[in-house]
């Protein structure tokens, strides 16, 4: 694809070096630090605007705006994984840099380019795969497509955030060469790939906090990589003012500061740290300003002198916007003279961003096993039953930094009932449920305190909920994320808020009602305190204890039609983040199961919609399991024996067991898709899109099977990466296991053959790349995707390797009956491994075979080939 490049001249580090020196250390240390949670420090005093940033990945999470604003929603990191295509990655994350950019912000939380290393990492939705090759090129594309558009990628976080139990404390123990040839490979693709920031991560490495290993940030980032861009840390993750800036962190989030900005400052004067470390910090900040535009550009950058010929080419483009009137339009709360006066809500998505991310998700989705029945015939669809926890109510984002507000999601009950003929006849039944937490209140009938539909949210001033308060609102959402989402005017530290509205019980029976928060708090039933955490002090671990979901409540005995008034309130001495969240569960009492399986038997074809949901896939903790929560296998079993076509659709963001995998007519891995599912999987389902998806990860028969499952650190917080280098299908090799299926697996509607290969070996003997021309023929009747694979296995090398490696990989879009030679290149480098002794690349010589194929346990083709 060709990405409209649209962002300023790069000004001359001479200019840049020039400008830091002019400031004092005071102003210098301010460009170290956020001012709150989202503004990185700036200058007034040369037209330096606080650079705004935003989660990221799947999207602009814009926790800055107005209620009501929403952006797109684009498929989780799996699902692009996926994909296994850079093209479509670069124009998903293009997108996200027009949003961001109309947005305001200048430089976007993501892409995530740690390893999914167990199926158990809380975050693993937000990475890409198990694989460092692929995650690598696919994390390259993502920083390529999102600084097109003028806006920095900060991929995160660095690293060894494999995993989310114990985040900030745990010690991974990680060899050397596990440490470069998998979890360090994407970092150094997005170094190559020019990304503007990077994050370090809250865990330890070997022993070291990431913010203040002076090994990783300094020597191998900055030393052996030339990696001229802002080190930041994640949130609250700086430890150590001396220590980190040393150690190459240049940039504290969020703000104020507690360990780099005017801390750093003192400790330059107190000569405790050296002034040139200061101004190499901010010289990358002042450099990052430049490329992001967020600072002014000079009459002589402007005129288009000083550039290489290189800029030339788009100096105009890039001027001009520049100085378009709505370039980085600032949509932040402004501090209004009236706090209450409503802002414009901040709509960023499109029909084009919609089309594009129903493509991209259809193009992630794995077709795992299918006996025909797919894809349907609407003509002999007359009845569908449309079953499962996530049918209607999906997992289309994970929760936690990631998640966002998105314009809409389309249900895959909506999607096929928009997509099948008019008079097609639907049932639909959850069957069960899939909660992790008591569900939100507001999916009951409430009303807010005047008779609206949702809730009222009351702000005060200071720490007791009295007298008028400061502000008040309708909620539909009975889950209030207080983090720099405050309305003008409140104190982060200093505010008390309420929560309130009436629950009219659909039908009598126990209710469970429970409160859920970060910051003093408690919970009132038609006025009586059920449960009291007011003195509660906000958590140590705050990043921790945001997401940890602690529940206190009670159940009551609750009458059909019979208003009950429900509280809860909650104070912030802190200036911490803040959480309130109320859920309410009504009493189970018809036999869903039985529902579910009545519907299948009546129906032409069952779809059963299993997964996960937001609390599943979250960050700050990890799954336990990697069963399906609640009873969804069941479901699934009881549905199979009813329907012989019961196809299932997994809404998962990583690997989930799929124990009935052989007794159903079809399965698909649908990821965690964006707003556009249901119409992506409808495309799918019915023929129109093919399910373009290969497996970036392996999924195990057995839990057991896993190479790494356990994320839990040992009493003394140390994670050890036993596996090594045998991460993922690695792993499934080197222990000889089968999985249930295949790293790379995915089928098409259509077949393709692999005709022939030839490699030009020489070149690699003779340090240049060889060159892989694989031939490939569509023999189906139908239009597809194939993903062509390439594979090297050493045939023997003096340290222990894994069996086979991803080295390359091309998508191959053709007709029927098409063909095409595609051409693959290998480096030494690809045959290569990290001696730690000699602290180098060692590509040895010896016989190494390549292989191409469809997956990692389907070959097509092999060759030997010596290396001299
Ligand atoms: C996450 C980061 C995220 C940051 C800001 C942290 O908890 O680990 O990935 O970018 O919060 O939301």
């Amino acid at each position: 694809m060709t990405l409209n490049i649209d962002a300023t001249p790069e000004i001359p580090i001479e200019r840049l070096d020039a400008l830091v020196r002019s400031l004092s250390i005071e102003e210098r240390a301010n460009l170290t630090a956020g001012i709150d949670s989202w503004r990185a420090g700036g200058v007034d005093g040369i037209g330096l605007e606080p650079m705004l940033t935003q989660d990221g990945p799947n999207g602009v999470r814009g926790t800055t705006f107005a209620r009501g604003s929403s952006a797109t929603c684009t498929p989780c990191g799996t699902a692009l994984g996926a994909t296994w295509d850079v093209d479509i990655v670069a124009e998903v994350a293009a997108r996200i840099g027009v949003e961001a950019k109309r947005a305001g912000v200048h430089y976007m939380l993501g892409p995530v380019v740690n390893i999914i290393r167990s199926p158990l990492g809380g975050r693993d939705f937000e990475c890409y795969s198990e694989d460092p090759v692929l995650t690598a090129r696919l994390a390259a594309a993502y920083v390529t497509g999102i600084q097109s558009q003028g806006v920095a990628a900060c991929p995160k976080h660095f690293v060894g955030n494999d995993s989310e139990t114990k985040r900030t404390t745990v010690n991974c123990i990680i060899d050397e060469r596990a440490l470069r040839e998998v979890y360090l490979l994407p970092f150094e693709a997005v170094v190559k790939a020019g990304t503007w920031s990077m994050m370090v991560a809250y865990n330890r490495v070997n022993g070291i906090h990431c913010s203040r290993n002076a090994a990783l940030n300094s020597t191998l980032l900055r030393e052996e990589w030339g990696w001229d861009g802002v080190l930041m840390s994640d949130w609250y993750a700086a430890h150590d003012t001396a220590d980190d800036a040393t150690a190459g962190l240049d940039l504290e989030m969020p703000g104020p500061a507690k360990v780099l900005g005017s801390y750093l400052a003192e400790a330059v004067r107190a000569r405790k740290v050296d002034e040139e470390t200061l101004n190499s910090a901010a010289l990358r900040v002042l450099t990052l300003a430049g490329r992001v535009g967020a600072l002014p550009l000079d009459a002589e950058i402007e005129a288009g002198k000083e550039r290489t010929p290189a800029h030339d080419a788009v100096t105009a483009t890039r001027i001009a916007a520049a100085k378009r009137a709505d370039f980085r339009r600032p949509w932040l709360q402004p501090a209004a003279a009236d706090p209450s006066a409503p802002l414009e809500p901040v709509l960023l998505s499109d029909a084009d961003a919609a089309a594009l991310v129903r493509r991209a998700a259809a193009d992630s989705f794995v077709l795992l096993t299918n006996d025909g029945t797919l894809p349907l015939n609407p003509a002999k669809t007359h009845r569908i039953a449309v079953l499962g926890p996530n049918a209607a109510a999906p997992c289309t984002q994970g929760g936690g930094a990631a998640h966002i507000t998105a314009p809409y999601a389309i249900s895959p009950l909506d999607g096929l009932r928009a997509a099948l003929p008019e008079g097609t006849d639907f049932v639909h039944e959850p069957g069960c449920t899939k909660d992790r937490f008591v569900p939100q209140l507001t999916l009951l009938p409430v009303a807010d305190m005047e008779g609206k539909p949702g809730l009222t949210v009351e702000f005060w001033h200071g720490q007791e909920p009295k007298g008028e308060p400061f502000v008040r609102y309708n909620s539909t959402s009975s889950d209030l994320h207080l983090f720099g989402d405050l309305p003008a005017g409140v104190a982060q530290n200093d505010f008390s808020i309420r929560l309130s509205g009436y629950l009219t019980p659909p039908m009598s029976g126990l209710y469970k009602i429970v409160m859920r928060g970060l910051g003093g708090r408690r919970l009132l039933v038609d006025g009586k305190l059920v449960a009291d955490e007011w003195d509660s002090p906000a958590g140590i671990d705050i990043p921790t204890a945001i997401f940890e979901g602690k529940e206190d409540g009670d159940s009551f005995e609750l009458e059909a039609g019979k208003p009950v008034l429900i509280a809860a309130e909650l104070h912030s001495s802190s200036s911490s983040p803040s959480l309130l969240a109320i859920g309410t569960a009504a009493p189970d009492a018809s036999d869903t199961l039985g529902a579910a399986v009545t519907a299948a038997k009546s129906a032409d074809v069952a779809v059963v919609v299993v997964g996960t949901d937001e609390a599943w896939e979250h960050e700050g903790r990890d799954r336990q399991t990697t069963t399906l929560p609640g009873r969804q296998n069941e479901l699934v079993e009881r549905v199979a024996a009813a329907n012989a076509r019961t196809i299932v659709i997994v809404n998962a963001g990583c690997q989930m067991d799929l124990p009935w995998a052989d007794k159903v007519a079809a399965v698909l891995y649908a990821w965690l898709p964006g707003q556009e599912f249901g119409n992506a999987l409808a495309d799918v389902l019915l023929g129109v899109a093919e399910p373009g998806g290969r497996l970036p990860v392996t999924i195990a028969r057995s839990a057991a099977d896993y190479p790494a499952f356990d994320t839990t650190p040992d009493s003394d917080d140390k994670l050890v990466y036993r596996e090594s280098v045998n991460v993922g299908y690695r792993g499934f090799d080197a222990a000889g296991i089968a999985p249930r299926f295949a790293f790379g697996h995915g089928l098409g509607y259509t077949t393709f053959e692999y005709q022939s290969m030839e490699l030009s070996a020489e070149g690699l003997c003779e340090g240049e790349p060889a060159e892989l021309r694989v031939k490939v023929k569509n023999t189906g009747k139908r239009a597809g995707k194939e993903v062509v694979q390439l594979y090297v296995a050493p045939n023997k090398a003096s340290v222990p390797r894994p069996k086979m490696e991803l080295k390359g990989f091309a998508v191959v879009r053709l007709k029927p009956g098409e063909s095409t030679e595609i051409v693959l290149t290998l480096e030494d480098r690809d045959l290569a491994w990290w001696d730690a002794r000699k602290q180098h690349w060692h590509a040895e010589p010896g016989k190494y075979e390549i292989l191409v194929g469809r997956s990692s346990r389907d070959i097509k083709l092999r060759q030997t080939f010596d290396l001299a």
